[in-house]
């Protein structure tokens, strides 16, 4: 009896001898089709992401290349990553790459993916930076693969950033990639438990803290699709209502943010009010940023009042 799991997937197979040699284009066909009924997200990128690897091409230069015909070395390799990928494995995890602010970012399995939505976090930060040229301590607590503080870094280059984790794998991917982008003088990894931990570290507190944290709730959790549960538990889940970190968070600011400081915090879609009634009390402003999609997404409270 079927327990509702989808049979292991088959990729495409090398061609034998007699038959013909499968092009670009036909293994693209093959594979959005399978990825399809693997309920892959985004099937046709999908198989052209790992095509592209293979190949060791831009996706967008399989369009000039559809009619290629591939190797067996080729569609071995291909089939490889197809199957991870129908082992529900992110392709990011699977290209060891992924792009953030127009960033080329090393991720891998135990680091979060950064996500589009948290671009808006680095919107807002940067314009306050812009409009602050005195604010220059930045602090990015639970930093993963590095991607705020190295975009925050990459955009001003006046300002010198603290990006602070728990977890042993992001330390090193972001350590990989401040290195990559050449920011090692003012991008500092450094393990450190949440806000007090990270201001300890760098020897005082911040002028604007970041921090995209752990923020789903429990409830939600246990409906995430299966490759969003291969990224660490540690990097997902903020207890019962999702806002443990955040409360956390409140009540280290008194360390780790100077006073007239600005914090900007990522959300859930529902955790809007809530955030906000936590941080107001402590601050001259407070309001919520939504997302592209028109969620809240971003808590942005300036003025800390010590
Ligand atoms: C949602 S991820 C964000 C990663 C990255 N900033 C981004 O936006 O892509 C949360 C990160 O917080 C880290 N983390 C969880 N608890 C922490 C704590 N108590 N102190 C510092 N970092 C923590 C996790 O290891 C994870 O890398």
């Amino acid at each position: 009896m079927s327990d509702g799991t989808p049979p292991e997937p088959q990729p495409p197979r090398p061609t034998s001898a007699s038959t013909e040699a499968k092009t670009v284009l036909q293994l693209l066909k093959m594979t959005t089709e399978l990825f399809t009924r693997h309920r892959v997200e985004a099937p046709r990128l999908e198989a052209e992401l790992l095509l592209a690897h293979v190949l060791g091409c831009e996706r967008i230069q399989l369009y000039v290349r559809f009619d290629q015909p591939l190797g067996d070395a080729e569609v071995a390799a291909f089939r490889e990553l197809v199957k991870r990928r129908g082992r529900h494995e992110p392709v990011q995890y699977i290209l060891g790459r992924r792009e953030f602010w127009s960033l080329d970012l090393a991720v891998r399995e135990g680091v979060l993916i950064p996500r589009p939505e948290t671009e808006c976090l680095v919107e807002e930060a940067l314009a306050h930076l812009r409009a602050h040229p005195d604010a220059r301590r930045v602090g990015d607590v639970g930093t993963g693969s590095g991607a705020i503080a190295i975009a925050l870094a990459k955009e001003v280059p006046a300002i010198e950033v603290w990006a602070g984790d728990i977890a042993e794998v992001p330390l090193a991917v972001a350590a990989e990639n401040v290195v990559r982008h050449g920011l090692a003088e003012r991008v500092h990894v450094v393990a450190a438990d949440l806000l007090a931990g990270l201001a300890h570290a760098a020897g005082g507190p911040f002028a604007v803290v970041v921090s995209n944290p752990p923020y789903i709730a429990d409830a939600a959790y246990a409906t995430l699709e299966p490759h969003v549960k291969r990224e660490p538990e540690l990097a997902l889940r903020g207890g019962a209502d999702g806002l443990d970190l955040v409360r956390r968070l409140a009540s280290e600011l008194a360390q780790g943010l100077a006073e007239g400081g600005a914090l900007f915090v990522e959300i859930d879609a529902d955790q809007g009010e809530r955030a906000i009634a936590l941080m107001a009390p402590r601050f001259a402003e407070v309001r919520v940023r939504k997302d592209y999609a028109g969620r809240d997404r971003v808590l942005v409270a300036t003025g800390f009042r010590g």
